[in-house]
């Protein structure tokens, strides 16, 4: 009787130190400046999440406007950039957490090779998004539409300028989206 007490008090404990849905959750995500990953990163630290970044083949140009002036060609013409990240545990997580510039009002093309490259069947997913005045644009339904048939959870958007104090926006999402 005693043993069976002290496991049940255990499973509790264990329910309650871990999230709402004890769900394992990993963070991916792609920065060119630095802003997604500062987000990225503050994720992974509220939740205890795993994290990987978005590494392309091919590095974009670190001059500003040659960078927008690829993206622009990019963008216009889907391209989806090789990319060294390859994510052989993807199966092992319930919800991915996807983020990513905002790239000429979409997901920056390795965000979206990422997307195409793996079956989110069966997973949770959902996207944070820095940009520099623009929102969310068109990432969430062009996120979706990569995707496939996951299970989608709400967007959040930081104004890259405000990043480095998105902590309790970040918590108050990941509550909002029943991880916290
Ligand atoms: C190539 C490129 C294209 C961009 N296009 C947009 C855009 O269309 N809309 C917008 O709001 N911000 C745009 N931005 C600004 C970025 O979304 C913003 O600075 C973001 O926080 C950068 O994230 P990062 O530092 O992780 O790369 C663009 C930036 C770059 C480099």
């Amino acid at each position: 009787m005693k043993n069976v007490l002290f496991t049940l008090v255990l499973f509790i404990m264990t329910a309650m130190c871990a999230n709402s849905q004890n769900q394992k959750v990993l963070v991916v995500y792609y920065s060119w400046g630095g802003n997604t990953r500062v987000v990225a990163e503050k994720i992974k630290a509220q939740l205890g999440a795993d994290i990987v970044e978005i590494v392309p083949e091919t590095a974009y140009p670190t001059d500003y406007s040659e960078c927008v002036a690829q993206a622009r060609k990019e963008t216009k013409e889907n391209f989806r950039p090789a990319i060294k990240t390859k994510i052989d545990n993807l199966g092992d997580y319930d919800v991915i957490l996807v983020g990513t510039p905002n790239w000429c009002s979409t997901i920056a093309p390795p965000e979206a090779t990422f997307l195409m490259e793996n079956n989110f069947e069966g997973k949770t997913v959902a996207l944070f998004v820095t940009h520099g005045g623009g929102g969310l644009s068109r990432c969430e339904t062009d996120m979706r539409k990569l995707a496939g048939n996951a299970k989608f959870l709400k967007s959040v958007v930081f104004a890259g300028s405000s990043v480095a104090s998105s902590d309790d926006d970040i918590a108050k999402w990941l509550k909002e989206i029943g991880l916290k």
